[in-house]
């Protein structure tokens, strides 16, 4: 066969290191490939990249090295040869500051590595909340035949007859824990109940939200975005991943014939229909911005408004992933969902979605975890964005988790100047908040911080413990798509290029309408303009990637991707750079 790029009859001889003699360059390959075993006949097959993000420091990859036997073994089925090869692995809880401010940089890594080594097509591996969005990102612009694969949901347990699950569990209990409701030896016993198995958070967080999506994109085999990391389903889900990644070599099946306007306006109808992350929105228009296509907020405000919520896991519901899993996946969701989907999309598996869908029965009666569509368990607009003078460029709030009387709330600003600044004074008891205070957080948004999940901040411990559960928050940071609350995240232009949120004062008003989509700055404009006139950035980091990524980080609306990483586009989404 001839490699994607052209050059040979495998992978293995496609874009060879330059010594100024091609043949040199293919002998030595084949000779250090002989020293891995490898003889002419294995170099001549199709050569499937396997990207592994295994690492002790991503928990929930920890099965992984199972699920690289499996891919292997569909590659070699299939005809191919495989190559494993690790890549960085982005662990969403031991990170610090925040994965986010690694996405882009394991994108860049990813994008290199498939493009620099020999391959005729790679399956991705991937799981954790960043790893997905980077891998897509890399898949995309490299361009070549590429398969998504995740590591699958962890299993449920349960603590004094209670299901719990990583990680809206995690946050209510430790919330409980903050009130006085459980003490020292309860909450560390609850500890060792919310991560019991191998696999990503099982509830509808960025990890479960983005395996969903990839499946929706056409990216992942029908049927894999769900299955647990402990299940002979996952391990299939591997197998036919390396055998697609074969086929998809075969047919020079790329992501650039899979990713269009269909398939995009398709994963975003899944991501409300599941109530998924907030972190999705961001992450899909990154990956819509390197395909040139235009996917705008407004696209996902358009869509939200007409599609319910249907799939009833947390924290938009009280099920878990296993749950959706066995009321048939993403596949029977699709198929709840049809009459609002566009058919004509392609898939990894060669056809469209509607040859996926063609073999797809309905939801079955027995299971109330995937809704119809005219019985749904909540209204459409599960995520909404908001606009207004506080966020000329947008901002977004996940109203399918909110406390609905709050989605409409007028209050004075408490205001803190940085996660670190939440830390230290959230609790003091001498803080001026009442309930119906707004907590505003700023420079944490994508230059200032590289975006971290700051957003879902506690409430105040005083509050809390008279039984206050929820607040108005709003900040330029993201939230972990396991959490809750009255939350509006994303506010753009962040503070630290001068968004007006860098201009709030304690005792402003503040106006959140989310039913009208309006988040507002009761402030009159002329103060505004004296406060601008006083304002002075922070300072920017020194050296090495935070340096790279506050110079070359886009806001919220166009993905937080870097600008150098974009193609030149159409349209009114991001800042054409080459
Ligand atoms: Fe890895 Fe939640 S921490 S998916
Ligand atoms: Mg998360």
């Amino acid at each position: 066969m001839t490699g994607p790029n052209g050059a040979g009859p495998s992978g293995v001889d496609r874009g060879l290191t330059s010594y100024g003699d091609e043949g040199f360059s293919r002998f030595l390959r084949r000779a250090f490939l002989a020293s891995s075993g490898f003889d002419a006949d294995d170099l001549d097959r199709p050569v499937v990249g396997i990207a592994d993000t295994s690492s002790d420091y991503t928990t929930c990859h920890r099965e992984m090295p199972q699920l690289v036997e499996s891919v292997k073994r569909g590659v070699l089925e299939a005809g191919g040869l495989p190559l494993v090869f690790p890549t960085m692995s982005l662990p969403e809880i031991l990170l610090s500051p925040t994965s986010m401010l690694f996405r882009n940089l394991m994108a860049m890594e990813t994008e290199e590595l498939v493009r620099a080594q020999p391959m005729d097509a790679v399956v991705l591996l991937g799981g954790c909340d960043k790893t997905v969005p980077a891998q897509l990102m890399a898949a995309v612009s490299a361009d070549i035949p590429a398969v998504q694969v995740v590591a699958g949901p962890m299993l449920t347990s349960s603590w004094q007859g209670q299901r719990l699950g990583a990680c809206t569990d995690c946050r209510g209990m430790w919330a409980r824990h903050r009130a006085g409701e459980l003490d020292e030896a309860q909450i560390a016993d609850v500890r060792s109940t919310l991560a019991t198995t191998g696999g990503t958070c099982m509830v509808m967080g960025t990890a479960s939200t983005m395996a969903c999506v990839a499946e929706a994109l056409g990216l992942s085999p029908a049927g894999t975005a769900t299955a647990p990391a402990a299940t002979g389903d996952r391990l299939r889900a591997g197998s036919a991943a390396g055998r697609l990644g074969v086929a998809a070599a075969k047919a020079d099946l790329r992501p650039s014939a899979l990713i269009s306007e269909a398939s995009l306006r398709n994963a975003v109808t899944v991501l409300m229909a599941i109530g998924g992350s907030t972190n999705a929105i961001i992450h899909l228009l990154a990956i819509a911005g390197r395909t040139g296509l235009e996917l705008t907020l407004d696209d996902f405000d358009a869509i939200a408004r007409r599609v319910p919520l249907l799939v009833d896991c947390k924290p938009s519901g009280s099920g878990y992933l296993e749950d959706l899993h066995r009321a048939g996946g993403v596949p029977v969701l699709m198929k709840t969902l049809e009459p609002l989907l566009d058919l004509s999309a392609r898939t990894i598996e060669g056809g469209t979605l509607g040859d996926r869908l063609a073999g797809v029965e309905p939801a079955p009666s027995w299971q109330t975890t995937i809704r119809p569509l005219d019985e749904p368990l909540g209204p459409p607009r599960a995520l909404a964005v908001l606009r207004g003078n506080l966020a000329p460029d947008g901002a977004v709030i996940k109203l399918s988790a909110a406390t609905s009387e709050l989605t409409v709330h007028e209050g004075p600003a408490v205001v803190f100047e940085s996660p670190e600044d939440v830390t230290r004074r959230i609790d003091d008891p001498d803080l001026d908040v009442t309930p119906d205070s707004v907590l505003v957080l700023r420079n944490a948004g994508p230059v200032a911080a590289g975006m971290p999940e700051a957003g879902s901040f506690p409430i105040p411990k005083k509050l809390a413990q008279q039984g206050v559960r929820d607040m108005v928050r709003v900040s330029d940071a993201r939230m972990s798509g396991t959490s809750y609350g009255t939350v509006v995240l994303h506010v753009a232009p962040e503070a630290a290029i001068g968004g007006p949120l860098a201009l709030v004062e304690d005792g402003d008003v503040i106006r959140l309408d989310a039913a009208a989509g309006e988040l507002t700055l009761l402030v009159p404009d002329d103060v505004l303009q004296r406060r601008r006139e006083r304002w002075t950035p922070p300072p920017a980091p020194a050296r090495g990637w935070r340096r790279l990524n506050a110079e070359h980080v886009l806001q919220a609306p166009q993905g937080a991707d870097f600008d150098t990483l974009r193609p030149a586009i159409q349209g009114s989404v991001g800042a054409p750079t080459e």
